[in-house]
């Protein structure tokens, strides 16, 4: 099926699972080399990022941890510099290398956010692994680590990420089709 309807909106087919599947592999696989001889916790963004980090993580080959963290700054299409933390954090960072795990930077924000938040527990390192970035979106100096896909700056959901809640579920990911 080519098109969608979520709520009030349109959206047309735009990257398929095999074509997901491959970039979390070829991430899966750079992610193995660099982290050989570390011990890594994986911090993982709920919501949007659960779908792909259950990809990813199983093909993590390194002794790791994986925690989560719940943060949101969507509202509707629109990014919000507001940034939630519903669910904290409660493992100790402390010296340990630790790889964010996010579905989609989009501003930049959210990342941002996280990664002050990071430095300031004193993480030995900090790896950004994002599923998607739009590159154009980005207003953050944000050195990120790995990137499965850039993307154009179109509003997209499936694979993890939703509009108002929906379309978390597919497997593949669409795009919005602009109102006219
Ligand atoms: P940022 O703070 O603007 O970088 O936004 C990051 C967060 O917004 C991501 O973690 C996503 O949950 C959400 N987001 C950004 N772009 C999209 C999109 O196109 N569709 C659905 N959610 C998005
Ligand atoms: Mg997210």
């Amino acid at each position: 099926m080519n098109k969608i309807r979520l709520k009030d909106r349109e959206f047309t087919l735009f990257i398929t699972s095999d074509e997901i599947e491959k970039a979390v592999a070829e991430m899966a696989s750079r992610i193995n080399n660099d982290m050989k001889g570390k011990t890594p916790l994986f911090l993982v963004i709920l919501s949007g990022a659960f779908v792909f980090a259950a990809d990813l993580l199983r093909k993590i080959k390194v002794d790791c941890d994986i925690t989560f963290v719940r943060l949101a700054s969507y509202s509707g299409t629109q990014s919000t510099e507001k940034i939630r933390e519903l669910l904290g954090l409660n493992e100790v960072l402390k010296d340990r290398t630790v790889v964010v795990v996010e579905d989609i930077i989009d501003t930049g924000h959210t990342m941002d956010d996280m990664i002050h938040k990071l430095k300031n527990l004193e993480v030995a390192e900090v790896k950004i692994a994002t599923f998607l970035l739009k590159p154009a979106a980005l207003r953050k100096d944000l050195k990120i680590h790995y990137v499965g896909m850039e993307i154009p700056n179109d509003f997209i959901v499936g694979y993890g990420l939703d509009y108002d809640g929906f379309g978390r579920n597919l497997p593949d990911i669409y795009k919005v089709i602009p109102d006219l």
